[in-house]
Formats: C-alpha cells, sequence, structure tokens
C-alpha cells in the first residue's frame, strides 16, 4: 500500500488541467451496455476505479479500448488528458456484477437498470456499508420494480428479472435523505428502453445526471427535465452507439480551489464549470477566497486570513458532500469559529480524528462538526479513510509545519486523477512512498 510524505509550507502557484468527472464516467459507462454497436467516450480520468468498471463490463461482454492520448482528434469538444475509451458490446450471455468488484467499487450498482431493461436479467452483489455510512440501495430497487422488474435475494446477490420490456410509470423516488443520484441514473436509463413513458418525480439534480441523460438521448432516447426534480423518459426500442464527452469533474475543480486557498496560493484551473460549484462558490466568497472565471477558466487566489462559515451539505445545487471534508480542511486554518452539518451522509465524518492528530481543533455532535480555527497545523502520520477525507489529508499537509504521512493512499487513486503530479506541477511538495521503497514520481509536463 502506497503512502505520500508531504512537506508542509509551499504556495501553489500555477496552472492546473481538470479532469473529466469520475462520478458521471462510471454511470455513463454502464450506461452503454444498453447500446448497440461502439460508444466513444472522451475525458474518461484513468483511476482505479475506471479501471475497476472496464473489468466488470469487460466480463459482461463489452470490448473497451483505450486510445493513446491524441490518436483521434477531439472534433471541436475540447483537449485530451487522456485517450478516448471505446465500448462496444460484442456478447449479451452474462449478467452477474460478482462480489469481487462490487466491493471494491460501489458504482457498480449502475450496471443494475441498463442490464434489466437489454438483458432482461441482473444479479449484482449487494455492496455492503463502506467508511462514510451505510450506503443502502433500496430506492434503486424500488424504482426499478416499479417499472415491473422484480426481485429477490440470493447468496448476498440482489437477482432481478423482467418478462418482458420494463413497462413506464409515474412514479417518486425520493428517500429519506433526499434524492439518489445513482438511483436517479439507474432508473431513467432503464426507463429509456422501456415501453412507454415514465416520469420521476424526486430525482436527483445532479450534473451528472443530465450528463448521463445528454449521452442517453445521442444514443436515440427521449429524456427531458433532467437536471430538474421531474424527469420524463418517453420508452424506445433501441440506442446506438455515439461519441460523447464526459462533464469536467466538479468535485476535483472544487479540491483544488480549496487547495490554492489554503495554501495561500493563486492557481489557474483549466476545462472547468463554475456553473456546477456556485454553492461553493458562495461559501468560499465568504471565507475569503476570490474566485473568477474567463470562459472554461477559473482563476483563485485567497486573503491571508480566511474567515469562519457555517455549511450545511446539500443535494444539488447546494454545496455537495464530496467537498465537506476539504472545506473542513480549510476551516481549521479560519479565524475563529465554523460549523458544519453533514446531511447526506451523517457519519461521513472519519477525517475528524485524523486533522486533530494535525493540531486542529474539531468536535462533533451528531452530523455537525464545529471548528474551532487554529493558527498552524502540524505534520503528524494519518490515515487516509475515504477519496474525499484523503483530499482533505493531503490539503492540511500541504500548510501544515514539517511532514506528514499520509498511509493508504490508494483511496485518493480512486478518484483523483495524477492528484500528486497536478500538485508538484504547482509547487506542492509530495512524494509516495510504496511498501517497498521510496518511488520517484515524475512532474507532469
Ligand atoms: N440512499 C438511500 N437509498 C438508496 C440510495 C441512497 O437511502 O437506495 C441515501 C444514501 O444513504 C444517502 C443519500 O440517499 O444518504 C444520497 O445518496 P446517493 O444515492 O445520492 O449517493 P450515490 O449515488 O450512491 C453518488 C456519488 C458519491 C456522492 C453521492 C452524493 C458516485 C459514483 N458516487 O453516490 O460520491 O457522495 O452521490 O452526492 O457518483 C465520492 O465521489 O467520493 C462519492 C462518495
Amino acid at each position: 500500500m502506497d503512502s505520500f510524505l508531504i512537506r508542509g509550507g509551499s504556495r501553489l502557484k500555477g496552472r492546473i488541467e481538470i479532469s473529466g468527472s469520475k462520478n458521471s464516467a462510471l454511470p455513463i459507462m454502464a450506461a452503454c451496455l444498453m447500446a448497440e454497436g461502439r460508444t466513444t467516450l472522451k475525458g474518461v480520468p484513468r483511476l482505479s476505479d475506471i479501471d475497476s468498471m472496464n473489468k466488470l463490463l469487460g466480463e459482461l461482454g463489452c470490448h473497451i479500448f483505450r486510445h493513446e492520448p491524441g490518436t483521434l482528434t477531439s472534433g471541436g469538444m475540447g483537449p485530451s488528458l487522456n485517450g478516448p475509451l471505446d465500448i462496444t458490446v460484442t456478447d449479451e450471455h452474462n449478467c452477474e456484477a460478482r462480489y469481487d468488484i462490487v466491493k471494491t467499487m460501489r458504482a457498480s450498482i449502475c450496471v443494475l437498470g441498463p442490464l434489466l431493461a437489454k438483458r432482461k436479467r441482473a444479479v449484482v452483489s449487494i455492496p455492503g456499508g463502506c467508511a462514510i455510512g451505510d450506503r443502502p440501495v433500496d430506492l434503486h430497487v424500488r424504482g426499478l420494480q416499479k417499472l415491473g422488474a422484480t426481485f429477490h435475494t440470493e447468496g448476498g446477490n440482489i437477482v432481478g428479472e423482467v418478462n418482458g420490456r420494463l413497462k413506464g410509470c409515474r412514479m417518486y423516488l425520493g428517500g429519506a435523505q433526499g434524492p439518489t443520484v445513482l438511483g436517479t441514473i439507474n432508473v431513467m436509463s432503464a426507463a429509456a428502453l422501456a415501453e412507454g413513458e415514465t416520469t420521476i418525480v424526486g430525482a436527483a439534480c445532479e450534473p451528472e445526471v443530465s450528463d448521463c441523460a445528454n449521452m442517453l438521448n445521442k444514443m436515440g432516447a427521449k429524456i427531458t427535465g433532467h437536471g430538474t426534480p421531474e424527469i420524463r423518459i418517453e420508452g424506445v426500442e433501441r440506442l446506438v452507439g455515439v461519441e460523447h464527452r464526459v462533464i469536467p469533474d466538479r468535485i476535483e475543480t472544487g479540491t483544488f480551489i480549496m487547495a490554492a486557498a489554503i495554501t495561500n496560493g493563486e492557481l489557474e484551473l483549466k476545462h472547468c464549470n463554475l456553473d456546477h460549484l456556485l454553492a461553493v462558490e458562495d461559501r468560499l466568497q465568504e471565507v475569503g477566497v476570490k474566485i473568477t472565471r474567463e470562459n472554461g477558466t477559473i482563476y483563485v487566489s485567497s486573503s491571508r486570513r480566511l474567515q469562519p462559515i457555517e455549511m450545511t451539505t446539500q443535494p444539488y445545487p447546494g454545496f455537495p458532500t464530496d467537498l465537506q471534508a476539504q472545506l473542513m480542511a480549510l476551516l481549521c486554518l479560519a479565524d475563529g469559529i465554523s460549523v458544519i452539518t453533514e446531511r447526506i451522509f451523517p457519519d461521513r465524518f472519519l477525517h475528524v480524528g485524523e486533522l486533530n492528530r494535525m493540531g486542529a481543533r474539531i468536535r462533533k455532535e451528531g452530523p455537525t462538526a464545529i471548528i474551532q480555527g487554529v493558527k498552524e497545523l502540524n505534520g503528524a502520520p494519518v490515515m487516509a479513510s475515504d477519496l474525499r477525507a484523503s483530499a482533505a489529508l493531503v490539503m492540511a499537509a500541504m500548510v501544515a509545519k514539517g511532514t506528514t504521512r499520509i498511509d493508504r493512499v490508494y483511496h485518493i487513486d480512486r478518484g483523483y486523477e495524477k492528484i500528486e503530479q497536478k500538485l508538484m506541477s504547482v509547487g506542492a511538495d509530495i512524494e509516495r512512498v510504496s511498501e517497498t521503497g521510496r518511488t520517484s514520481v515524475t512532474v507532469a509536463a
């Protein structure tokens, strides 16, 4: 297992290119199971979660081919960090997502709707708990049941079947914690091939839902209202392969904005969409972070003394839970007391203990964290617990006095493409250490 050794005190300065969105790419790749012919996806980041989805789709009969960067023109759709990814379904025999893959990546649940709609059967291992809390899939199952699928559990798997074609209906898909992002995408995707019209009320409005809807529409689906709580889908008989570029990663963008702010640095973030981060921009302006934009580029700088704020995570367009840990790291150094409430995953606070090991003063009360700003953080050995908590620790380490060792950085490799190369190219001092010895890292050009 790799670790990061981060020497604090660098001020980030320079330009970073934002990758395509992991959380958009994963369900979009799963939706390709429904298309006839080849789909070419651009902007898919190189991450271990994407490798897991490639493996899963491979087992489900897809032929996957990753082009080298620059071997295909970007067709006016913007530049390519990576080569495009081709996905072609060549064999529809297997319908099973095995536990071995599902346990490494919960987004495997995204194949449930597409498999049921296209192959009439799906066997998906039930995802267990994870570091950010219980993550049930009951809403996915309920929505697909309303479309006519039947389910039972068998040996730790959800087994779903459809007799004939799924049938469109009007349904409510919200849960106790609000809408579900991947649940909405699963049901919307399946409804694209259902008979008749489906209306999803209480749908998630996240940009990743719209991105998937846009690709499905290019494939021949008839989806309107995505990006709002009411999505309408007129079922079609077939979908065909297309070319699609996934949206920029709004969580990576937000993380780098806050990394610039915590180091009192100045960053230029290329190829991102600030419209997907309006709630984040709003909170950060109050903290004292200066954010301006020009076309697809964001310029970030910040005042020396950060102001404390209150923030509650909410479904889109509210402040995303996936940036809660990073904001907490930033507020550790604010001039006063901040309050963060987590409404999406109320137990998503494993970073609190690790930040406190670095000298932060954070007290947790139920789903709320009270952060007393301190003058400085100190390097310490800490442990990454989940993807976004790891990013928060990297941010804290870059500003801490001395050296921080972050263990288990495989979490960060799941969702941040080339993070240490990107941060080192703007002045961070990060070294990746493997169990077998030190690895020197080449700074990205
Ligand atoms: N929920 C249910 N039942 C369900 C599904 C969800 O009760 O069947 C609850 C969850 O427990 C949670 C709330 O609904 O309290 C919202 O969860 P949601 O279903 O929206 O989460 P998700 O779709 O499984 C995606 C992202 C997460 C991100 C959440 C919330 C992907 C691959 N994952 O998960 O991203 O935190 O939406 O925005 O898109 C991450 O990237 O680090 C990450 C965890």
